[in-house]
């Protein structure tokens, strides 16, 4: 286990500048979750901990040693890619071993560690098989097998989880946390999807355009977003952006009118809300509803416990998404009534997408 400090990483590719001035503490023994859209600088990142590409300025700190100048098989670091790189002509037991192997490691050593990461991954019945011969989960199985057998302290993820049916990425998942918890190890975790992030994060690091823009628990980061991006990037269906002011203890916009104390800044907003806290009138406790809106509904996609309901505000076109038991009171085509749940409306500066509290 160990900890991992990035301070002011810097990373050129010619004169593009891919990772900007990141800071970054991590805890040991954390699963921390890299996500961001794609080209953000996740699989940069992990790589320049791995020592796969040579930071420009800045240092890495693994544990207590300043790595920044270490070669990759000195930082004590297992990395596992999303393609598995798995060798076609090895059998699986010789794929899991070939780090050991290349370290001169003792022939009985080698085979009591890949036996007990079989055993993690429940592969010991296919260490005879070729990659081909095997399923893509079980492949990434004995990708993450491979990295197991060198006790590593430092486990980089980048995306292991992509090639699989999402049934399949949903069990890995529980997979993935049950071994974090039974090896101890510091996990860092590159994915593109905010859901996969959500749940296995204990902390997530939100990059975009080779900056990050927050970093958080996964509560901290769904319920209080630091900026606009945030809130749009994390959450499905998509929170509700609305452009207007905020003027005399009101959010004006064209399409309606909301009084609003608490903040006091004046200017450009947008409002946030999410598709969940958009509600019937009546359904929350009187103080916490906003004025009602009516809303024209249209198609209204059924999910099974809860519908994704596309309404139009006047012009506006919003999503909520609403308990079917409610679903009687709404009609395709038809018009309902609306509110918003005051406790959960997010202000952002329109000039920066800061919040604003
Ligand atoms: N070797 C390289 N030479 C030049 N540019 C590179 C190189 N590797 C990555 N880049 C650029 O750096 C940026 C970040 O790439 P990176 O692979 O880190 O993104 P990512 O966040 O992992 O994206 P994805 O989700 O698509 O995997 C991209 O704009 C990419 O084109
Ligand atoms: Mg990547």
């Amino acid at each position: 286990m160990a900890k991992i400090q990035l301070e002011h990483v810097e990373k050129y590719f010619g004169d593009v500048h891919v990772v900007k001035d990141l800071n970054l503490a991590i805890e040991d023994g954390s699963f921390t979750v890299l996500v961001g859209p794609s080209g953000c600088g996740k699989t940069t990142t992990l790589r320049l901990i791995a020592g796969l590409e040579t930071i420009t300025s800045g240092r890495i700190v693994i544990g207590d040693r300043d790595v920044t100048a270490l070669e990759p098989k000195d930082r004590n670091v297992a990395m596992v890619f999303q393609n598995y790189a798995l060798y076609p002509h090895m059998t699986v037991a010789d794929n899991i071993a070939f780090g050991l192997m290349a370290r001169k490691t003792p022939q009985d050593e080698i085979e009591r560690r890949v036996h007990r990461a079989a055993s993690m991954l429940d592969i010991e019945s296919l260490l005879k098989r070729k990659p081909k011969q095997l399923s893509g989960g079980q492949q990434q199985r004995v990708a993450i097998g491979r990295a197991i057998v060198r006790n590593p302290n430092v486990f980089l993820f980048d995306e292991p989880l992509s090639n699989l049916d999402a049934k399949l990425r949903v069990e890995m998942r529980t997979e993935l946390l049950k071994l974090h918890r039974e090896l101890e190890a510091t996990v860092v975790y590159v994915t593109h999807d905010q859901e996969e992030a959500m749940t296995m994060g204990d902390r997530i690091v939100i990059m975009d355009g080779g900056v990050i823009q927050q970093v958080g628990t996964p509560r901290e980061i769904y319920f209080h977003p630091r900026h606009r991006f945030v809130a749009g990037f994390i959450g499905s269906p998509a929170m509700n952006m609305i452009e207007g002011r905020l003027e005399d203890g009101e959010f004006i916009s064209s399409h309606f009118r909301i009084p609003l104390d608490g903040p006091a800044f004046e200017g450009d907003v947008i409002l946030g809300i999410r598709p969940e806290d958009i509600y019937l009138p009546g359904s929350l406790p009187a103080e916490r509803e906003t004025p009602v809106l009516t809303a024209k509904v249209e198609v209204i996609e059924l999910l099974g416990a809860r519908a994704i309901v596309p309404l139009l505000v006047n012009d506006l076109s919003m999503r909520a998404v609403i308990d079917e038991r409610h679903l009687e009171q709404v009609q395709e085509g038809g018009s309902m009534s609306i509110v918003f749940d005051r406790n959960r409306l997010h202000l952002f500066d329109a000039a920066n997408g800061e919040r604003i509290e």
